[in-house]
Formats: structure tokens, C-alpha cells, sequence
């Protein structure tokens, strides 16, 4: 292997990427300890940075006889287990049939392969032999046969490796697993920050940053969704980095259901981490011959900053995640319903938005919520796939013929995990939700999850909505998802197996997703839940594009893309221009400025484009083609945040930048106007020093070190909440 090399006289195993590496050895009673993740420092081994004394309260294995050194308390490891003396948080916790619980997990071997190993039923970054390495490297805990096979990949050029665990039970005794984190990572340092994303529904993925603190801190869902509350994200930095200099390190889960990642800063000031499903109402039973897998943790290091880290992970899923064929093709430009009719629309209504759409340039229509069942309400509906032809007279395949006889394309709506209690389905399969046994269901948003863990009600809603999708052509496809997992029991499972049931729903979703994607390979995928509850990287496996928020409020949508832009492509967010004053907020902004803010992302609109004054229509015109002019910098470009709307109140400022430096946008909003205003100077990034760059509207020609190191001043604005616009081109 060109990447990942094993030392046969000192057992180190090294793993390279370009700017990395990782290395862990195999060392006393064949522990395998976790040495060093940091820069590519070449071929050194650092195993002398471990320093074994006797530690009070760090109790020693039996093997270590005399020697009261060696203790698992201390030590870095690569894969803890739980009961061994290791009182930190562990990365596996099993019961066993006997009531005890404890595993010891030792080297047992190892092998590497070329290409990236893939999950069975789960999503994760895909790599051919020439893109990835693999190495396996197996523990196994001697008392039980429980057998532990440590999964990393190597993506070099990309500056990635992933991680993931298969469980097998080789013993003859079921073991039942607690906890099976994907990763565990033992820092032998603790001078560090936390970066997550916490939020709520249409405030999603704020921006925190913190110092580590003595013992544990963590983030988690418990939602059986990955959730609006906290994203399965996470960086680690040094306390000086920032967004052009400095250590960090990212953590992503590609799951979208429970998980945890816990950080504990330890006694010896070493921190330790961990990160997969939640423990949380989780016991997988492994029989004999069972083998279960974790869901992948993406893993990224940068040295040069934040920024660097974000490329990365934007490269990273637009080259090797995101499956999707449309991942780096335009998008179309699409007008979507919602804001504008909610549930009260008929054919013609839907006709006259699409005709209206099609004047100002825009390429798609898509019908939201409410062209089904009895679906006039959200109290209603849910699970009746079928047309309702008393809103949409004539059908869908008529409409959707009409529509694109415009020149137009046609999206559809669905939330296929969901189901009323006022519908046809749950009238017909009461026992086909999610609910536990004599007590009463908790709604959310008035409707109940299916038990999609089952295979018969995962068929049932599928072959209701592949015949819709038969019936006529449909290009795109938003799938919703718009309550937290409740009423977790499933009436398929005997008592002793509910704790698969969490974990089950989502290996059901990511089931159906499979299916329809596999069924019409063309189609154009959105992902949602109820805006941003499952922008996560396990969905992007599935969907090149994922609705960011419920809130299409221009100054709040600034704090959440600038969040996701830490681990997200820009090209995955969707983003709208709605209506003033806006539905979420109330707050009024100018048209232009929702043009702008939307252009970061997936570009589209969400309003009743009839109401549009005749001005407004122009600008509209206008912003179509002036999105068109630089969505290719969106799809491939480098992204940098040029300032933070958290620390900025003046303005927030974003840039992207061509592969090949040719072309740059620089684009964001002004907030707030003073009299007498001083002259804010703004620097670019990822120029060419020496290279000159033409500024289009004003003409004027500027070095790129002169646009990055002395910078070039914001346009003085005319009230608040003004759009920021500059684009330059290398000439
Ligand atoms: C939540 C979504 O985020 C909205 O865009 C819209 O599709 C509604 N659900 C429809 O119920």
C-alpha cells in the first residue's frame, strides 16, 4: 500500500493523506494504542511521546503482573471497551448472557486492501482503488469470540480518512451490544476547542465555540433524526486557530438518526472522543454468526484554519459522497409553492405560478405539500398517496403535462415515513405506527411516524408512490420529514429486541431512499425535515441537495448557511427567495438581498411570483441570470467565509473563488447603516498574488495581492440590510 504502512519491528501502523497523518501501534498484551493524528510529519513514529508511571487509581491489567505502569486508564487507545479499568467513556459496551459486562479487546490482526471498504445498508464515502486505501485492522475480545474489526480508509489527494467498525460474534454465547461507537480518538493533549452546531427548528446549525472543559461535554439526538437541535458535526482546534491559520480537526457522522459524540478531558489532561449511534434506547443482540456495522465518521485535519478544514469536507462529499449525477451540474432554478399557496390551491393557481415562472427564466416547478389524500390541512392525509383530484382536477399527469409544456420541469412533494390519523391508511393499519403498548401516542405536528423498521409498511408506501411517479414524468423529488421519531416500539419486534428499533427506522429510510433512487436514476433528489432536521452527511449520500431551513428570512439564513458551510458544499444547501414581510421573522428586506443570500446555495424561490410588483419582476429576471453567471462557482468553487455574522454587526461577507483562481465572487449583506459611516475594507482569499482581476461593474483592475493583503473598500450603503455584490474576473 502506497498510504498505509505497518512496521513489522516496531507493529506501528502509519496512514498518510497529503497534509496528515494517523498512527497507532501495537504494544504491550497486544493493546493497540492510538499514537499521533496531526501533520504529515513523513515516516517518523512517535510511540516515544508515551510515557508509562504508576498512577493512583489507574488500576493495571492482571497480565501486567508487578509492572503497576501499564494502566488502561492512561493509556491512549484506538477502540476501548467497557469493564477493563478504563474509566473514561469507551467506544464498545456489550452485556453478556451471564448478566456481566466487560470486554477486553486485543490485537488480533490486520490486512489492507485497495479501495474504500463499504457498509452494508449504510451510507458512506465511496473511493475506487486509485482514490482510496483500506486498512482492517481486527481485535477481538478472548472470554467471548466477540470479534471487533476496525475499518479506516486513506483518501490521499482528498486529506480524508474514514472510520467504521463491523462487529462479529465468533463466540458460541449472544452478546448484546450497548454501545458501539464508530470511532474513538485519544488526543495526548487538551489545549483545545470545541466548534458544534447547535439550533432549533428554523435556526439551525448555530455556530458555538468553546475550551474543552474537565470531563465530559457532548452533543447528541435523541430524536431519531440527527436533528435541527445539534448536528453530528463537530471540530476540535487549537485555541489560537482561525479561519486561515491553525490545527483543527472535524469530526462528521454519516448517519441521520441518534447519535452522541462525547469529548472528555481527562484526569492527565488528555482528551479523548468518541462519536456514533447513540447509546440512548439501543441493545443490538448478536447471535452467533452476527455481524453488525456503525455507521462511517468522516475525518478531516487541516493546518491552515477553518477554511482549509471546509474545503475539505466540500471536496471531499461533492467528489466521493454525494452519488448524485447532478452533484456538480446547474441545478435548475426552481420556484416551489409552499410560501405561496400552503395547502389552498387548485390546478389553475399552481398553472399560473408556473406560467409566471417560466416568463421570468426559472427552470422548475415544484408542488409542495397537499396534492394528495385528503390533504387540506396537516391534520389529514399523510399515507394516502393518491392525487386529489378535487384540487387538482384533470390529475397529476395532466398537470404535470401542461406545466411542462411551458418548457418547464416538475418536482413533486412527499413525505413517505409519515402518516395521519385522519387517512385512509391508518385507518385500514392502526398497528403500522410507531407506538408503545397501552399508552397513548404523543403527535408531532399532528401526524405519527410509520413503523418503517418493517418491511411490508416500507412496500406499501413505496409502490403508492413509484405509481404516482409511473404516471407521468417528474424530474425532482423533495422528500420531508416533519415530526421527531416518538412512540419508539415497534409491534414487529418481541419485548427484548426494542432497542434495535431506533436504529432499524433509519436503516428503513436509507432503504427506501435506495429503491427510489435506483428506480428512476434521473431524478433529482432534495432532501428535508421540515427544513434543515437532517442536513446531515448520511443524507447527502442520497440527495445532492438538502433544504437548509423553514426560515427563508434573509439575516437569519446568514447565521445558518454560515453554519453549515463549515462541513457542508454550499452546492447542498437550498436556498429561496421569499416573500416580504417574511413569513418566519415578519422582518421586511430588500428583493435584492434575498436574491443574494439565496444565491449561496441551491437557488430558488418560494413565492407567488404573480404578486411580484413590475420592478420586483425585473430584478427577479436579472437575479436568474446573474445566478446563472456564477453557479458554477457554487457547484465547484472554494468557499471562504470572509467574516462571521456572529463577531461582525456591520456586515456578513462570503467569497467564492474558481478551482483555477480565474474567477471570483464576492457576495453578502450589508447590516446596518450609520451616518457619517466609516469605510470598511474587505480582503479577499485564494487569489493569485500576482495575477490582475477586472472588477465587472466598475471596471477597475486590481492585483490579487492588492485585493487580498491591502483590500478594497464596501460600497457606502443606502440603509439597512443592503446586498453586497463584487465579481472579478483574471484578465
Ligand atoms: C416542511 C418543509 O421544510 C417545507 O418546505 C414544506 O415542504 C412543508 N414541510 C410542507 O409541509
Amino acid at each position: 500500500m502506497k498510504h498505509i504502512t505497518y512496521n513489522d519491528m516496531t507493529h506501528v501502523f502509519t496512514l498518510h493523506t497529503k497534509n496528515s497523518m494517523y498512527q497507532m501501534q501495537v504494544r504491550d498484551y497486544n493493546t493497540l494504542v492510538h499514537l499521533y493524528y496531526g501533520p504529515n510529519i513523513g515516516d517518523t513514529e512517535v510511540s516515544y511521546r508515551i510515557i508509562c508511571l504508576d498512577r493512583g487509581f489507574s488500576g493495571n491489567p492482571y497480565e501486567a503482573g508487578a509492572d503497576r505502569t501499564f494502566s488502561l486508564d492512561i493509556l491512549p487507545q484506538e477502540y476501548s471497551g467497557y469493564g477493563n479499568g478504563d474509566y473514561r467513556i469507551n467506544a464498545l459496551e456489550v452485556t453478556h448472557e451471564d448478566g456481566s459486562d466487560a470486554v477486553h479487546l486485543i490485537y488480533k490482526s490486520s490486512r489492507m486492501m485497495e479501495g474504500k471498504y463499504s457498509l452494508t445498508g449504510l451510507p458512506c464515502m465511496f473511493g475506487s482503488k486509485d482514490e482510496a486505501e483500506t486498512l482492517e485492522i481486527t481485535l477481538y475480545d478472548k472470554i467471548t469470540n466477540l470479534h471487533v474489526h476496525l475499518l479506516y480508509a486513506v483518501f490521499y489527494d482528498l486529506d480524508v480518512i474514514t472510520r467504521a467498525v463491523r462487529l462479529e460474534n465468533l463466540g458460541d454465547k449472544k452478546v448484546t451490544i450497548q454501545r458501539a461507537m464508530s470511532m474513538e480518538m485519544d488526543y495526548a493533549t487538551s489545549h483545545m476547542d470545541m466548534i458544534h452546531f447547535h439550533g432549533r427548528h428554523m435556526m439551525e446549525r448555530q455556530f458555538e465555540r468553546q475550551p474543552l472543559h474537565h470531563g465530559v461535554q457532548s452533543v447528541e439526538s435523541k430524536r431519531g433524526m440527527s436533528s435541527h437541535q445539534h448536528n453530528p458535526f463537530v471540530i476540535l482546534c487549537r485555541k489560537t486557530t482561525t479561519e486561515q491559520h491553525g490545527d483543527c480537526y472535524g469530526y462528521a457522522l454519516a448517519y441521520s438518526g441518534n447519535y452522541r459524540c462525547e469529548i472528555e478531558l481527562d484526569q492527565m489532561e488528555q482528551t479523548r472522543l468518541v462519536m456514533g449511534i447513540h447509546p440512548y434506547h439501543f441493545a443490538f443482540p448478536l447471535e452467533k454468526g452476527d455481524v453488525f456495522e456503525t455507521p462511517e465518521v468522516i475525518m478531516a485535519y487541516s493546518g491552515k484554519g477553518l477554511g482549509r478544514l471546509s474545503h475539505i469536507y466540500h471536496d471531499a462529499y461533492r467528489s466521493n459522497l454525494i452519488r448524485s449525477k447532478y452533484v456538480y451540474a446547474p441545478r435548475p432554478i426552481l420556484i416551489n409553492n409552499w410560501e405561496a399557496t400552503y395547502f389552498n390551491f387548485d390546478e389553475e393557481k399552481l398553472f399560473n405560478i408556473a406560467k409566471e415562472a417560466k416568463e421570468l427564466g426559472l427552470d422548475m416547478f415544484v408542488l409542495d405539500d397537499g396534492w394528495f389524500g385528503k390533504r387540506d390541512t396537516d391534520y389529514s392525509g399523510l399515507g394516502d398517496w393518491i392525487v386529489n383530484e378535487n384540487k387538482i382536477k384533470g390529475g397529476l399527469p395532466d398537470l404535470v403535462k401542461r406545466i411542462k409544456s411551458l418548457g418547464l420541469k416538475f418536482g413533486i412533494w412527499i413525505e413517505p415515513e409519515m402518516v395521519s390519523e385522519d387517512s385512509d391508511l391508518y385507518r385500514e393499519h392502526p398497528d403500522w405506527v410507531l407506538r408503545i403498548p397501552q399508552r397513548d401516542v404523543s403527535r408531532g405536528r399532528h401526524q405519527l411516524n410509520l413503523d418503517v423498521t418493517r418491511k411490508e409498511v416500507r412496500s406499501h408506501v413505496m409502490q403508492q408512490i413509484f405509481a404516482v411517479l409511473d404516471s407521468c414524468d417528474i424530474d425532482y423529488v423533495k422528500w420531508d420529514m416533519n415530526r421527531s421519531v416518538g412512540n419508539v416500539y415497534s409491534a414487529a419486534l418481541p419485548s427484548d429486541r426494542q432497542g434495535e428499533v431506533y436504529h432499524r427506522y433509519v436503516l428503513g429510510v436509507y432503504e427506501m431512499m435506495e429503491q427510489l433512487l435506483t428506480r428512476y436514476p434521473n431524478l433529482l433528489f432534495e432532501n428535508c425535515s421540515g427544513g434543515g432536521g437532517r442536513f446531515d452527511a448520511g443524507m447527502l449520500y442520497y440527495s445532492p441537495q438538502i433544504w437548509c431551513s423553514d426560515n427563508s428570512d434573509a439575516i437569519d439564513r446568514l447565521k445558518i448557511q454560515y453554519g453549515t458551510s463549515f462541513g457542508y458544499p454550499p452546492s447542498t444547501m437550498g436556498a429561496h427567495v421569499s416573500i416580504c414581510p417574511n413569513h418566519q421573522t415578519g422582518r421586511t428586506t430588500p428583493f435584492e438581498t434575498r436574491a443574494i443570500v439565496a444565491s449561496a446555495g441551491t437557488f430558488g424561490y418560494e413565492l407567488d411570483l404573480a404578486l411580484l410588483t413590475k420592478e420586483e419582476k425585473e430584478f427577479a429576471r436579472k437575479q436568474i441570470a446573474d445566478y446563472k453567471k456564477i453557479e458554477h462557482l457554487v457547484q465547484t468553487g472554494d468557499y471562504y467565509r470572509l467574516s462571521s455574522p456572529y463577531k461582525n454587526h456591520d456586515y456578513v461577507l462570503w467569497q467564492f473563488v474558481s478551482k483555477d483562481k480565474k474567477e471570483t465572487v464576492v457576495r453578502g449583506v450589508q447590516l446596518r447603516n450609520e451616518a457619517n459611516p466609516h469605510i470598511h475594507l474587505i480582503y479577499l482569499e485564494g487569489l493569485e498574488p500576482a495575477a490582475h482581476y477586472k472588477e465587472e461593474t466598475s471596471g477597475q483592475v486590481y492585483t490579487g495581492a492588492a485585493l487580498m493583503k491591502a483590500g478594497i473598500p464596501l460600497p457606502v450603503g443606502a440603509g439597512d440590510y443592503q446586498p453586497i455584490h463584487f465579481m472579478f474576473r483574471m484578465v
